[in-house]
């Protein structure tokens, strides 16, 4: 595990762009792992903008994003919509290169990335439980592509992408298992909110820990985890108590 720390949010969007333009350049034809939320906004500006100054194509990337909601009846807060508004429509990626799971043929989805050659870098975010994807607390470490329940507690949290009106937030979503996400070759997790740092915490434990599902990555053999300076301080302070007790 490799632990990057940047002075705020915006330096290290920077930086991971930066990565991901590199890593674009060096393989054209690269396969690309990608999330949604807030984690990953500013990554995706930085990759907007480094592509274009340096003119790196993305005709021949192919992506496989995390995740997806089930029977979204607000078509533009699916998450192909969100990749579509703050990546896809900014630089020159072909529409059929971009993959979503969804609920018809699940196990296609596993075999469709590895007939594709396998994610080479995968970018995630993290939940403050330590979900990635919406893999939550309890989800097996080999699991695959598969559908989930929406928590009530998600789907609260949620309601503000939907008008408030959480009759219309999903039920369900389709993501890929944490068996599918550590197969990646390389894998870059984001937090820059001090709302991780509990999870980030039990991480640089070091102790797999089915209750906090990003701990499955703990022997990946190539995780970066790019963090913000005050994220950082939140988990040392975390981890000195734990010492403490
Ligand atoms: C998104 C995803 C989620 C988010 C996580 C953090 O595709 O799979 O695991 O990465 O919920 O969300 P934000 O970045 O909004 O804090």
């Amino acid at each position: 595990m490799i632990i990057k720390i940047f002075k705020d949010s915006k330096e290290l969007g920077i930086a991971l762009g930066k990565e991901f333009v590199d890593a674009v350049e060096a393989n054209p034809s690269i396969i690309l792992g990608l999330a949604t939320g807030s984690s990953p906004l500013g990554t995706y500006a930085s990759i907007i903008e480094n592509s274009k100054e340096r003119g790196v194509s993305f005709s021949k990337v192919k992506t496989f994003n995390l995740d997806e909601y089930l029977a979204c009846p607000l078509e533009d807060q699916t998450y192909r919509a969100f990749m579509k508004e703050n990546l896809f429509s900014h630089i020159d990626i072909l529409e059929e290169n971009t993959h979503f799971p969804n609920a018809t043929g699940l196990s296609d989805y596993d075999k469709e990335i590895a007939e594709a050659g396998g994610v080479d870098f995968q970018l995630l975010g993290i939940g403050r439980n330590g979900h990635i994807g919406f893999n939550e607390p309890g989800t097996p470490a080999d699991s695959l592509t598969h559908v989930v329940d929406l928590t009530e507690s998600t789907r609260v949290a949620n309601a503000r992408f939907f008008r408030d009106d959480l009759s219309l937030v999903p039920t369900q979503a389709v993501t890929m298992g944490i068996g599918t996400i550590t197969k990646s070759r390389r894998i870059a997790l984001i937090a820059n909110t001090l709302d991780k740092a509990e999870p980030i915490a039990k991480l640089l434990q070091g102790k797999k820990d089915l209750d906090c599902p990003v701990t499955a990555l703990i022997d990946h053999p190539h995780f970066e985890v790019y963090l913000t300076e005050e994220v950082d301080e939140a988990v040392q302070k975390l981890l000195a108590g734990s010492l403490a007790d």
